[in-house]
């Protein structure tokens, strides 16, 4: 087992009407003026919104507010709310919504934390994060992890790139979590949820140091469980028990607890931005397109351990690595399939010529100046090779 540091500090507050704590939490966290983002106005049709801030008001905390993320949330936006509370005394940020809010909080409370510099250069990798507000998160959807990760992504909307930044000041300080606020997710935003929270778990499992038994076991666990209750909570979108397990392995997949001891892949992850980034696709859909192709790319560097998930994570009994290996990324692409995701470029975007595939290659890589991922590193002509696999 290699050797690490866990430290989660995010207090998770977890059940039915726990919405209505906010205001306690932000206080005992020591905010003290809050600014609450929101998305694009699911929290306000369903009284989410004006419930938390009925709370905030109950502990007589002082708030303003700023709506409108979209998901793939722009730089744009959350620089205009730091430019309009910069010195106004805001010293919390209160995200309503999924990972695109608690993101944009994120980046935020980063960029109050530093005087002049601005907002993308954090992302772009020009500016060292040193310090941030603290963040708080009200859950209402079960995909980024983001309210316990220590990461946000954000997008550029003039250059297309979408660019994340880890850092432990980004872990917010309580994520409440009721799962019955998932109940009004368009089943899009669910399926594209249930993907993202598998892959959490899969950009870290298929790794070049996996050798320890409890981290393979919860991944595993955390894999059948989301498989399972996703199926559920696609044909029963009001049932509590799916939607909470759901919630629950959403945090737990992305607070890095499925990859102590080993290193971090995510090369899929890397992928996947790209086209979010080109095509503004949401970001489970980018992954379920680029899973597959990535794991018959990268296989032969370790078909056993791919023998592994399909016994493990699908229950094959095939006895041959290799062909337990080709059919669990079947039963992988399958299930994406039967949860309505898209398996192909031409699934959402539409065959592309050559010239976007190079363009992608060449975003991913940073114009060929890294290799992604452990589990066999790639380097632009791969990630070109990837790419065209899923252009059909
Ligand atoms: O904006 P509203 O109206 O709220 O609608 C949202 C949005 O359209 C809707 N929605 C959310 N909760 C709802 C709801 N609609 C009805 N009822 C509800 N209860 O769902 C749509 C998607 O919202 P979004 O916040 O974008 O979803 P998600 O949580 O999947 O976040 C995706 C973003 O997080 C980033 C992704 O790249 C993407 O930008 N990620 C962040 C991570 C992190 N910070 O740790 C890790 C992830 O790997 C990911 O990269
Ligand atoms: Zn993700």
């Amino acid at each position: 087992m290699n050797s690490f540091t866990y430290c989660i500090p995010t207090k998770v507050i977890f059940g039915p009407g726990t919405e209505t704590q906010a205001g306690k939490a932000v206080r005992e966290a020591g905010g003290t003026s809050v600014l609450v983002v929101y998305g694009g106005g699911s929290a306000v049709k369903s009284g989410l919104l004006a419930r938390v801030t009925a709370s905030l008001d109950a502990e007589g905390l002082p708030w303003q507010a700023v709506g409108g993320v979209q998901p793939n949330p722009l730089v744009d936006l959350a620089q205009q709310a730091v430019d309009r509370v910069r010195g106004t005394g805001v010293d919390f940020l209160l995200a309503v919504g999924g990972g695109s809010v608690i993101d944009t909080a994120k980046a935020i409370a980063i960029t109050l934390a530093h005087d002049g510099i601005p907002l993308w250069d954090f992302f772009c990798g020009k500016a060292k994060v040193t310090g941030a507000l603290s963040v708080g998160a009200v859950l209402t959807i079960a995909a980024a992890g983001s309210e316990t990760s220590d990461s946000a992504v954000m997008t550029n909307g003039s250059t297309h790139e979408k660019r994340g930044v880890n850092t432990p000041f980004n872990r917010p300080r309580f994520a409440i979590m009721n799962p019955e606020l998932t109940y009004t997710l368009p089943p899009r935003q669910t399926a594209c949820g249930i993907t993202d929270i598998m892959m959490h778990t899969m950009d870290r499992y298929f790794t070049c140091d996996s050798d320890n038994a409890l981290t393979d076991a919860l991944a595993e666990a955390l894999l059948r469980t989301t498989i399972h209750y996703g199926r559920v909570a696609m044909a029963q979108p009001e049932d509590y028990k799916a939607r909470s397990e759901l919630m629950w392995c959403g945090s737990l997949s992305h607070n890095d607890l499925t990859g102590l001891g080993q290193t971090k892949d995510f090369s899929v992850h890397q992928l996947g931005h790209e086209i979010s980034g080109m095509f503004d696709l949401p970001h489970g859909e980018s992954l379920s397109i680029m899973w597959p192709a990535w794991a018959r790319y990268v296989c032969p560097a370790d078909p056993a351990r791919f023998a592994r998930f399909a016994r493990e994570v699908w229950g094959i009994a095939e006895e041959d690595d290799e062909k337990a290996a080709e059919l669990g990324i079947q039963a992988t692409e399958n299930y994406f399939r039967e949860i309505g995701m898209p398996l192909t470029l031409g699934d959402r975007v539409g065959v592309q010529g050559a010239e976007v595939l190079t363009e992608l290659a060449r975003g991913c890589s940073r114009s060929g100046s890294r290799r992604v991922g452990v589990f066999r590193p790639i380097d632009q002509e791969d990630m070109y090779r990837i790419y065209a696999m899923v252009n059909r």
